[in-house]
């Protein structure tokens, strides 16, 4: 990566991409967590006196809505950077560059969600156009945004020269280095309900790591195939696929740990058809012991329905564990997914951990080894722009 000079910023109107895609009720922000964790980029963008104009989505959606309007954020935004919001209600206003022309230094200008432009998720390069011609630089602070092919992440960096924001590379370079670190055993555990989503995280995976635990209702059509358990969940739909992970684990001397009992739910109606909702009590002590041998760990996907007492008991149970193991320094503990995150928030053990990405699908994306297009699009203007960067310091 290369690296750029925060003096290159200086004095300049720089639109961040930023991810505030959270949730909300009544108009009130639930959870700070990506707000709170662009703070060091703003922070130094203030320290250079560049104009900060932020740009994100929130939610689904292609029609104004008040429930979707990044309006919601206001108040949280100015109590994490300290800064006045200078809202802007319509992202393609024709006033837009003189409002900020005309604020203050000192304020921070937000703008109304991207998606309630059909543009953004279209990435349409005309609308990329108009934004990129409010600032003179780009950065991409939204990570967890980065696995979508949009206008604000893909185009915009086409037409401004460019960087990829603190977060953005914190976030990175935590899973390259999980990947990268010689410290053995490298353990992951997988979890999830639909076994469609992490297939090729799977794959991928099982050639990298020395244990490879699988959880929640995705761990049945394994446990069909390996185990004691006769159930149809998917056997024959996953076959090929578990066949060739289960032949990577071997050539790849990956350690596959699967539960060897399930807190489900069994319909005899329909041939045994089964809703796994947690992994029992012995395969949480099975979890546990290698996870106390193990030096990293990367957590995907919670082990049962967390959401849902008795079913928490697997995914709180092996949180607890890898927080004082983490405590203990005796492991680095990397939890990414959005459900996953969600649920060790839930159980206040945020604090305990290493690290706790920001991100869902895009986690997911960047372990299953695809090219994220926020990335990929960082490497498509070499040499339009003088000062086309990847890294901003
Ligand atoms: C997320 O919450 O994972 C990101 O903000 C992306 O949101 P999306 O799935 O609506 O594109």
């Amino acid at each position: 990566m290369l690296v750029i000079n925060k003096e290159n910023l200086r004095n300049k109107k720089v639109l961040v991409r930023v991810d505030f895609n959270v949730p909300t009720e009544n108009g009130i922000v639930q959870d700070a967590f990506r707000i709170e964790n662009t703070l060091p980029t703003i922070e130094l963008l203030k320290s250079v006196g560049a104009k900060i104009i932020l740009i994100s989505h929130i939610g689904k959606t292609t029609n104004y809505n008040r429930d979707q309007s990044l309006r919601n954020v206001i108040d949280t935004a100015t109590n994490t950077y300290k800064s006045k919001i200078v809202f802007i209600d319509d992202c393609m206003d024709e006033n837009a560059g003189s409002i900020i022309d005309n604020s203050s230094v000192d304020n921070i200008v937000l703008m109304e969600n991207l998606r309630f432009y059909q543009n953004e998720e279209n990435c349409d390069f005309e609308f990329a156009k108009r934004l990129a011609k409010l600032a003179d630089f780009y950065i991409n602070e939204a990570f967890s945004v980065s696995h979508r092919k949009h206008a604000s992440i893909f185009a915009l960096p086409q037409f401004l020269p460019h960087a990829l924001g603190l977060s953005f590379v914190r976030e990175i370079r935590t899973i390259d280095n999980f990947f990268a670190d010689t410290s053995s055993p490298k353990m992951c555990i997988v979890g999830g309900t639909k076994l469609s989503t992490k297939v090729n995280l799977l794959k991928n995976l099982v050639k990298k790591v020395d244990k490879l635990a699988i959880g929640g209702g995705i761990a049945g059509v394994f446990s069909s195939f390996f185990g004691k358990l006769y159930l149809d969940c998917g056997k024959n739909e996953y076959e090929r696929d578990v066949i060739e992970i289960a032949e990577n684990a071997n050539k790849y001397n990956c350690e596959l740990i699967l539960p060897i009992d399930f807190s489900a739910l069994i319909d005899t109606e329909r041939c045994n058809d089964a809703k796994i909702f947690d992994i029992g009590p012995n395969s949480v002590e099975l979890f546990k012991s290698h996870l106390k041998k193990s030096k990293l760990l990367l957590w995907n996907g919670p082990v049962g329905l967390f959401e849902k007492a008795p079913f928490d008991f697997g995914t709180m149970s092996i949180a607890k564990e890898v927080s004082q193991l983490t405590q203990n320094g005796e492991l680095t503990s990397i939890i990414g997914g959005g459900d996953t995150s969600f649920a060790i928030n839930k159980f206040n053990m945020a604090k305990d951990m290493s690290y706790i990405s920001t991100a869902g699908g895009a986690f997911l994306s960047y372990l299953e080894g695809r090219e994220l297009p926020g990335i990929f699009a960082m490497h498509l203007s070499d040499s339009q722009f003088s000062l086309d960067h990847t890294l901003l310091t």
